[in-house]
């Protein structure tokens, strides 16, 4: 049995299971529903601090980087105060430009990537404010930075990411939450938000509940050499964590590409051995998304899509995975936690040790 106690890919297995649990810890005590808005206390920032701020930065490595590129859009659509993300082990050698009136916003589990906390260091060094996005409490980067969001992931034994993940997404959906409510979003968009988080935990349930479905597609998903996974605005960063999780822990070669560059480049590549992992949310890009479908199913590229139950995918020959709808803003989340289970159970069937992949450690702490 390889997802039982104690046994290979134990941790992770048992990691991705307590995600609802740890959706609700992250939210707990932070959801003010009379007033649709967060509660941060941690950020040490009052409301004419958070309306000075022009441009927010995420920085992190790995999945955390990824995750950072989700909270941007999160902070951009919520708060419409631009923000993008970086890997941190490229912005501090690149002698960044640091704005005092940017948020800077260091992801961490484990508080100690060298990466990282190198850069929160660089950014105060130069006046910059930074807050963290940080699981593990007392950490070399939570003691850096000058305040933030404590995940209450608890503890994340396998190298690949998965509650941890989740409770960044939810910690930043709760900052957008802030930063908006002191700005243009309104009580009802607030209200309409916070009865989306409050549904996660059993949303995220039901897509674990689907694990023997998903075992399955794994199963075909890991005879493949290379795979692409595909998303554009919101799906892109999924697709980017997607293929991180599976070229981690299978060793396959999965590559993450923007849905609308395919015609560009890749689709070249697309033939009966190359699978692809599609993101397709039902969004106001979804027509675009079941089009592309469409150009890889007529290559005879064998497609596996996660969607949502009302999008029309037509005849598109594919596996087919439904999440259950969110508010559109937090449809990302749902969209990775069938990534983690179909790499989690494809590397499995490879009889892969999927907890301690090699040349890999949890977290990089020398550079
Ligand atoms: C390592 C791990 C990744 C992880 C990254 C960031 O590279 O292999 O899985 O995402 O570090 O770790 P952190 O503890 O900073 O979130």
């Amino acid at each position: 049995d390889p997802v039982g106690d104690g046994a290979e890919g134990g941790h992770m297995h048992r990691e991705m299971l307590d995600q609802p649990a740890a959706a609700e810890r992250v939210l707990r005590g932070r959801l003010d529903e009379r007033f649709g808005t967060a509660h941060l206390g941690g950020l040490n920032m009052d409301a004419r601090e958070t309306r000075a701020i022009r441009r927010v930065k995420i920085l992190g490595c790995g999945s955390a980087y990824y995750v950072g590129q989700m909270g941007a859009s999160l902070v951009e659509e919520l708060a419409r105060i631009p923000a993008d993300a970086e890997a941190a082990s490229e912005f501090r050698y690149r002698d960044p430009v640091i704005e005092p009136d940017t948020l800077y916003v260091a992801v961490s589990q484990s508080g100690e990537t060298i990466d990282t906390l190198l850069a929160v260091e660089e950014i105060r060094r130069k006046g910059g404010r930074v807050i963290g996005l940080v699981n593990v409490v007392g950490s070399a980067i939570a003691r850096a930075c000058d305040g933030g969001i404590y995940l209450h992931a608890g503890p994340e034994v396998a190298v690949a990411s998965t509650k941890a993940l989740t409770t960044m997404f939810l910690g930043f959906s709760l900052l957008a939450l802030q930063l908006g409510r002191t700005r243009d979003l309104s009580i009802a968009d607030g209200k309409r938000l916070i009865a989306g988080l409050q549904a996660l935990p059993a949303q995220i349930e039901e897509v674990l509940k689907s694990e023997d479905q998903l075992a399955l597609v794994a199963a075909r998903l890991a005879e493949a050499e290379s795979l692409f996974f595909i998303g554009r605005v919101r799906g892109f960063p999924v697709a980017r964590e997607g293929a991180q999780k599976f070229k981690e822990i299978t060793y396959r070669h999965a590559e993450a590409y923007q849905t609308s560059e395919l015609k560009h480049g890749p689709l070249a590549l697309i033939s009966p051995v190359v699978p692809t992992v599609a993101i397709v949310p039902d969004d106001e890009l979804a027509d675009r998304n079941v089009a592309a479908l469409h150009e890889i199913s007529a290559r005879g590229g064998p497609l596996v899509v996660v969607t949502h139950p009302d999008v029309d995918l037509g005849d598109v020959r594919c596996e087919r995975i439904d999440v259950p709808r969110s508010e559109r803003e937090l449809d990302p989340i749902l969209m990775t936690i069938p990534l983690q289970v179909l790499a989690f159970h494809a590397a499995t069937t490879l009889g892969l040790d999927v907890d301690k992949p090699r040349n890999l450690a949890k977290s990089v702490t020398v550079e």
